[in-house]
């Protein structure tokens, strides 16, 4: 079985402008160094407008901290007000987009069928998909966790190439431990996570399941972090507000020393 290198991904939302985004970025700079690096993949996802920035600073830095974007359109360029197209981002040496988060699907009207057409444009542009995936509280209390995931997970990754999917990450985020404080337990995120490795295993084959890397989103912070990532099948965390300050993101991409 492949060794899946760990993927901690900070999803900044709508937080930050460019000049905290910078001072941001500097002090996580001091705060992890080349062992962290070594031992996990990070990322950063901030705002459109902060990536220029965000870019200059690792690049005159050289810090290993992939840059990553919240989302993008499927079109290449044209006719599509306020959106943001896979070739801008790549330019900017984007190489993480976050496709399908929860937020996008509930507020923004994102479906599996566009989720996968942003999956096919993001890899066709040379980056790497960050597809997410979970369950309503209502559905999950009427049983549907499963139903739901292996939708969003079939739907979300037709068409797709076996090395593609082997390639891509995918996030198991219960829509209702996202910024509410309820994390998953550790048992329930591997359930989920397990389950989107076995779809994958059905659909395209044993390679790509023992290599995709699946993380768990949902109010991980670094007291729940290590459990977490303890589990057979999480090789990474989505974080959304803990990955706002410099303490609490250091400390779960070294999840290992909490
Ligand atoms: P949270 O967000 O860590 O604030 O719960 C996670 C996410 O939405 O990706």
């Amino acid at each position: 079985m492949p060794e899946r290198k760990p993927l901690i991904s900070g999803n900044w939302k709508m937080h930050m402008n460019h000049l905290e985004a910078i001072q941001l970025i500097q002090k996580l700079s001091y705060a992890l160094d080349h062992a962290d690096y070594a031992a996990t993949d990070v990322s950063i996802h901030p705002p459109f407008t902060n990536l220029r920035s965000a870019q200059t600073v690792i690049d005159a830095d050289s810090i290993p901290i992939a840059l990553g974007a919240q989302h993008c359109h499927w079109e290449e360029s044209g006719a599509f007000t306020g959106e943001v197209s896979p070739a801008m981002l790549a330019k900017l040496a984007v190489s993480y987009v976050i496709a399908g988060h929860s937020e996008r699907r509930q507020l923004f009207g994102e479906t599996d069928e566009n989720v996968n057409r942003r999956l096919k444009a993001i890899l066709a542009a040379g980056m790497i998909p960050i597809m997410c995936c979970g369950e309503t509280l209502d559905e999950r209390e009427a049983d549907q966790t499963e139903t739901r995931i292996t939708t969003q997970v079939d739907a979300g990754l037709a068409g797709l190439k076996r090395d593609q999917v082997g390639a891509m990450v995918i996030a198991y985020e219960p829509v209702w431990a996202i910024g509410t404080g309820h994390t998953a337990t550790p048992a329930d995120a591997q359930a989920g996570c397990a389950l989107i490795r076995d779809r994958v295993r059905a659909n395209f084959g044993a390679d790509a399941a023992a290599s995709v890397r699946v993380q768990y989103g949902g109010s991980v912070k670094p007291v729940n972090v290590a459990e977490l990532m303890a589990q057979t099948d999480i090789d990474g965390a989505l974080v959304g507000g803990a990955s706002l300050e410099v303490d609490s993101f250091s400390r779960i991409v070294r999840f290992r020393l909490q």
